[in-house]
Formats: C-alpha cells, structure tokens, sequence
C-alpha cells in the first residue's frame, strides 16, 4: 500500500493505477470507514481512502483543531483492509496558495445540518469537487450515517456530472446501539449512556412505525419522549453526578428521504420516510439516523425500562 502525501506522487500513481474507487474519510478510522471501504470490494477497481481533516467544513469554535488524529493506526487498518493508495495531504497541499473557488449547495443542505452548521456542506462538497478532480474515481462509497451528507454528495456528482457513482453504505453501530464515529472519542462512561438516546428514539420510531403508525406526529412524541423532550429542555441528574438528559437537541425529525423536508402532517408515513437526529452528549456533537421501516433492526437498541 502506497502513502501518498503530495499532488504530483498522487498525479503518477494514478498514472499506473488508472481509475480507482475512493473512500474519503477525516481520519480516526472505525468499522464504519471499512464498511465503506468494503463496499467497493465488488467492483474490482483498486481502492483509494483520502484522510484529510478539511479546514473549510468546521465552523468557528468547532473541533477542527482538537478533532481525533490518528493516521498511524489508520493506515494500519487500511493496509489490512487491501487498499492500494491512502492519500494524506497536508492542508497546504491540498488547498495551494491561490485557492479560492467554492461550491455551493442546494436546497438539500439547507435545513438539518446545513442550519445548524453554516458553511458545512460548502466546505464538504468544495473539498469533494477537489477530491474528485484531483483522483477521478468511478466510484465513491459514503455512510448512510451521515444521511444529509449522503444526499447532497449524491446531487453534487450529479449535477456537475463528475462522472461517478455513489454508493451509499449502512451505518455500523457498536453493541451498544451507538453508531460508530470518530467523535464519540469524545465521550466518557458517564456521557456514553446518553449517546445511546439518539439510538433508542431511533427504535422508538422504527417501533411506533412497524405497530401500524402512520401519523408522523404521533412517530414524533415517541423520538421526543425518548430523547428527553424538547430542545434546551432541563437536565435531570442521576444521583452519580452524570446528567441523565442530552444537553442540546439540535434537531429531531422526520422527513422525506428524498427531499430532505418534514414529513407532512397530513401525509400517511412510509417505510422510507427517516429520522434524523443531532444532539450534543458530554461536549460532544452527535448525529444519527434511520428510516422507520426499512434498513437494519433497530429492536434490540430500544428502551426496555424508564430512566431514572
Ligand atoms: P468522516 O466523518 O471521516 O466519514 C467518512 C465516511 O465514513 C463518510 O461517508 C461517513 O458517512 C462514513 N461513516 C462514518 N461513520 C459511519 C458509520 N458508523 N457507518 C457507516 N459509515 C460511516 O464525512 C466525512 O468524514 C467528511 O465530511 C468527508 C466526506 C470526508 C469530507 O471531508
């Protein structure tokens, strides 16, 4: 496996290897970065991982700075995963002096995470358009995990005809329900607990769905219930010291998959109908999602008795 840290090696490379499948990741690599990479296995084409902790998708005050590193430990686990080249520019590499244009998405990075964070999917989809110039993949392997990212890299390959695929890859939890991210680094015994909210309103969805459901508003109360109410609601403590609430909901709904909209009232749900949810646990910034009637069992993550 070759470690490529300069344009031009890259350039030569890809000379050799001809076009190639790519996984883009920011490093602190988990079994959700090797189920994308595994995802591109069937096509037979050499595949490639990029880590590079892009500057231009953190806002002020977010944790580009203190965001886990650890590419040692990554390159390992690519190497064992077969993957031809790990591309690993330094920022100044990667975005030269003079670099200036930005890409600017749609409608579809407006709401949910585009709201919270502004400036995010123009980072993500101006280091994508570089990403995907400089390496030309055919095909390119995103998580579900990141269902908004997931929708808006879709439309981006589309509409500037970038000549490649993407695929879409399922998200990877952990035993305990909590969905695999480099972030949940940050979390502690006490704050893990909370992480698994996000799963747990997730199951309370699928549940509330798969009984017969149909009214988003009743799906809704169930994830509110689970995740403690209301956005900024009060923090319960457990006696232990450990807040037993989330400290901030960024958001929890339900929407169409394809448009990224609430899911309207008056609309019957379907099984394809998702739940996105943001929420901050322990300092940390969390997002999951799942459709409410398709997609991997949820059963085993939902809440068998009330929190005290
Ligand atoms: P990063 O968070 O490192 O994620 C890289 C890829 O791994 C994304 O497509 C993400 O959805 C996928 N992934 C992360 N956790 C996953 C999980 N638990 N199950 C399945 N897939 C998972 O997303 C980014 O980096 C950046 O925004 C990037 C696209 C690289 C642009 O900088």
């Amino acid at each position: 496996m070759k470690v490529i840290r300069d344009v031009a090696s890259l350039r030569a490379e890809l000379e050799t290897l001809g076009r190639v499948g790519l996984v883009p990741t920011m490093g602190g690599l988990h079994r959700g970065h090797l189920a994308c990479i595994e995802a591109l296995r069937p096509s037979g084409l050499p595949r490639a991982v990029s880590i590079f902790v892009n500057p231009l998708q953190f806002g002020p005050g977010e944790d580009w700075q203190r965001y886990p590193r650890s590419t040692e430990a990554d390159l390992a686990l690519c190497e064992a995963a077969g993957v031809a080249f790990v591309f690993v520019p330094e920022a100044g590499e990667f975005y030269p002096p003079g670099f200036q244009t930005r890409v600017l998405p749609g409608p579809l990075a407006s709401r949910w995470e585009g709201a919270c964070r502004p400036a995010h999917f123009e980072g993500v989809l101006t280091v994508l358009a570089r990403l995907f110039g400089l390496i030309r993949p055919t095909l390119v392997a995103f998580g579900e995990k990141d269902f908004q990212q997931l929708r808006v890299v879709q439309h981006l390959a589309e509409d500037l005809a970038l000549g490649c695929k993407v695929l879409g890859v399922e998200t990877v939890r952990d035993d305990d329900g909590v969905a695999l991210s480099t972030r949940n680094a940050y979390l502690t015994p006490s704050t893990r607990p909370l992480a698994r909210r996000l799963v747990e309103a997730l199951a309370a969805a699928r549940a509330t769905f798969v009984q017969g459901v149909r009214a988003v508003n009743a799906v809704q109360n169930q994830v509110d219930e689970v995740l403690g109410a209301q956005a900024g609601g009060a923090a319960l403590h457990d006696g232990h010291g450990a807040s037993s609430a989330i400290e901030r909901l960024d958001y929890a709904a339900i929407v169409d998959p394809e448009t990224l909209e609430p899911w309207p009232e008056d609309r019957p749900l379907r099984a394809d109908a998702r739940c996105l949810i943001a929420a901050y646990v322990g300092g940390a910034r969390l997002i999951d999602n799942a459709a409410l009637g398709l997609g991997p069992d949820l059963e085993a993550f939902a809440v068998t008795s009330a929190h005290s």
